[in-house]
């Protein structure tokens, strides 16, 4: 058998048995390896900012990101088993990984502890957006258990946010 006959039948052998359609299998695997290369994007991003940030708040702001980190990084793999459960394959290198993902690397030699904290800010409230328009897949396909779990990664990119918008502000002159 030459390699193009081989192809359809090995993809076969990773085809998980599910009522979801074809349709919804290709949409959602495509939506969720999207998001799986963001979360793994975002957590690089993350750790190289907990590892380079300086200042008077290095403590506080070197341990929030690595909380952070380690919430993105969790993440992942619960993203990528719910592709393979509704029959798709998912991501396989790093190199796949900066195919797939939206959000940007920041290769600078140094970063503002400020700056950092407003990047990931909006790095994190455009993954919330994200995970909505993903969720309405969802919806379209009838999964509601996928969307059930972006509900949570939805409340965590929030909360993500939050933290990082109110520890942005210790930069602020007073009475602003
Ligand atoms: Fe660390």
């Amino acid at each position: 058998m030459n390699d193009k006959a081989a192809a359809p039948r090995r993809t076969a052998k990773l085809a998980t048995p599910t009522s979801l359609g074809k349709d919804a299998r290709r949409d959602i695997s495509g939506a969720l390896n999207a998001l799986l290369a963001d979360f793994f994007a975002l957590y690089v991003k993350t750790k190289n900012f907990h590892w380079h940030v300086s200042g008077p708040h290095f403590r506080d702001y070197h341990l929030l990101l690595d909380e952070q980190a380690d919430q993105l990084f969790a993440t992942t793999d619960v993203i990528a088993e719910r592709v393979r459960k509704v029959g798709g394959t998912t991501v396989r290198s790093i190199g796949h990984i900066g195919q797939l993902q939206r959000v940007l690397d920041n290769n600078a030699e140094y970063v503002t502890p400020l700056d950092m904290l407003a990047e990931l800010r909006d790095d994190n409230a455009q993954l919330a957006q994200r995970l909505r328009e993903t969720h309405g897949v969802c919806d379209d396909h009838g999964d509601v258990a996928t969307a059930s779990l972006i509900e949570i990664w939805i409340d965590e990119a929030e909360r993500r946010t939050w933290f990082l918008f109110e520890a942005s502000r210790a930069g602020e002159a007073p009475g602003r």
